[in-house]
């Protein structure tokens, strides 16, 4: 068996809480493999409304095991919200959720650094979500971090003592007054509470799966193009959100891959600091936000708005190896007369649909093509035969310049608001 992964093609929030919540019944396993919680994945059923952070968005099928894999950062104080919340609605989280010994832990003062080091940027500031994922992810690559698998050991408290100095001597090189006390009472009985969920081997657990034909998801967080390596760098998150991050942040070789799921939106939004060649900043965007609900789903900020961006969109497919591609949220584009997409930039004088180093403003000019709108509501439709024919043209456009097929669009936020394409799911 091969282990499939599903991801972000954009700057996040295309919607992977939603589609992984659809496809959990085809899988065993679903494992997170990085992020924490920075990620806000939405999942809508029978008129309930979730949003996960660090989670994967497999927990409410009973069939199914949720892994928090290696890769990700777990803030124990979140964590516990998610857990208290999901018992709270009667998911049997204790059965269903194993965690990796080798996640990375954030602890209160990577929030307090985050927080300073953002405040001393002024306006160059990146606009994290402030949940600390930069200093955690520092820590980890610095070799200082504390892992799910300290937790139970006899020495914790003098590891987590000797990290939080560390920290604190950093801290005094800012200009910025924090109250650690009250931070780390709860984050250090958050982490007792972590104890009572199974923490596994989970490089072994996976493989072995795969051995004994398990169907394994891996669920992204971000999107490409907040990829550390590949993303619109400096103004990007702090781990692999592509394809090979699921490699490194479950432990599964690169030859076990096998589909590639890309989700993007059917037009384009990004919460943050950074460029965003498309970014509408008029009424269209405002309407763009408005029928999208695009509010952030972890910290309630406005998302910035705009039409879809090909280049971007070739260049996230060709550094994943997307064979399959899922289009969300169709529906948001139902009141335009005309819809345009951005299929190259101008840079340096010259045409190219190949991605810049630099898209920074004044570095690419878009270049656009408009296609008619459909101008109907598709909210209520339940079958891809009954989509309208501008929609259908604009999928048959969309394949035809990224040369991968489009096997689900979605119309909706609610898990039944979903039509398949070529038989997926059949
Ligand atoms: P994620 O981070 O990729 O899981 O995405 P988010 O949950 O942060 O943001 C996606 C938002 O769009 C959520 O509020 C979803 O409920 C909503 N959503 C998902 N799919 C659709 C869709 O097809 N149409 C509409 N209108 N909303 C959708
Ligand atoms: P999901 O999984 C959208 C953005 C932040 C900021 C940058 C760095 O829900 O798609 P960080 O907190 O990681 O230091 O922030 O990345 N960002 C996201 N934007 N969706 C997300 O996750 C994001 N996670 C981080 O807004 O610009
Ligand atoms: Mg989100």
């Amino acid at each position: 068996m091969k282990v499939d992964v599903l991801l972000g093609l954009q700057w996040g929030d295309e919607g992977k809480g939603k589609i992984v919540d659809v496809l959990t019944p085809k899988y065993n396993i679903i494992a997170r493999f990085q992020g924490g919680p920075n990620a806000g994945h939405t999942l809508e059923f029978n008129g309930i409304k979730h949003v996960l952070h660090i989670i994967p968005s497999g927990i409410f099928h009973g069939n199914s095991i949720n892994i928090v894999g290696n890769g990700v950062v777990i803030d124990p104080v979140i964590f516990k919200k998610e857990v208290d919340a999901l018992k709270k609605m009667g998911v049997d989280v204790k059965s269903r959720l194993l965690l990796s010994k080798r996640a990375h832990l954030i602890l209160p003062t990577h929030r307090l650094l985050d927080a300073a080091s953002e405040a001393s940027k002024g306006k160059e500031k990146i606009g994290s979500t402030l949940k600390g994922i930069g200093p955690a992810y520092m820590d980890k690559t610095g070799r200082n971090g504390l892992r799910v698998g300290d937790i139970t050991l006899p020495d914790f408290k003098k590891k987590y003592d000797f990290l939080v100095a560390k920290h604190k001597q950093i801290l005094d090189g800012y200009k910025f007054s924090y109250n650690l006390k009250e931070l780390e009472g709860p984050w250090l009985a958050a982490t007792e509470e972590l104890k009572e969920l199974e923490h596994i081997d989970s490089e072994h657990y996976l493989n072995k799966a795969l051995h004994g034909k398990k169907a394994i998801l891996a669920e992204g967080a971000q999107g490409s193009l907040l990829d550390i390596d590949f993303g619109s760098y400096p103004f990007v998150t702090s781990s692999n959100t592509i394809c090979a991050g699921a490699c490194t942040g479950l432990g599964i070789a690169p030859s076990r891959i096998g589909e590639v799921i890309g989700i993007f939106k059917a037009y384009c939004t990004r919460v943050g600091s950074g460029p965003f060649p498309t970014e509408l900043e008029d009424e269209t965007g405002e309407l763009l936000r408005k029928n999208g609900n695009e509010f952030g789903s972890t910290t309630g900020r406005p998302r910035r708005c705009g039409w879809l961006d090909l280049p971007a969109l070739k260049y996230a497919i060709m550094v994943n190896g997307v064979t399959s591609l899922i289009m969300m949220k169709a529906d948001v584009l139902s009141s335009f007369e005309t819809i345009k997409v951005c299929t190259h930039y101008m840079h340096n004088g010259k045409k190219t649909d190949q991605l810049p180093y630099d898209i920074s403003p004044g570095q690419v000019e878009p270049v656009y093509h408009e296609l008619k709108g459909w101008n109907r509501d598709l909210t209520t439709l339940h079958s891809i035969g009954d989509i309208p024919e501008e929609l259908n043209d604009y999928i048959l456009f969309l394949e035809k310049e990224l040369g991968v097929p489009i096997n689900i669009v979605s119309v909706g936020p609610d898990r039944t608001q979903t039509l398949l394409r070529n038989g997926v799911l059949a």
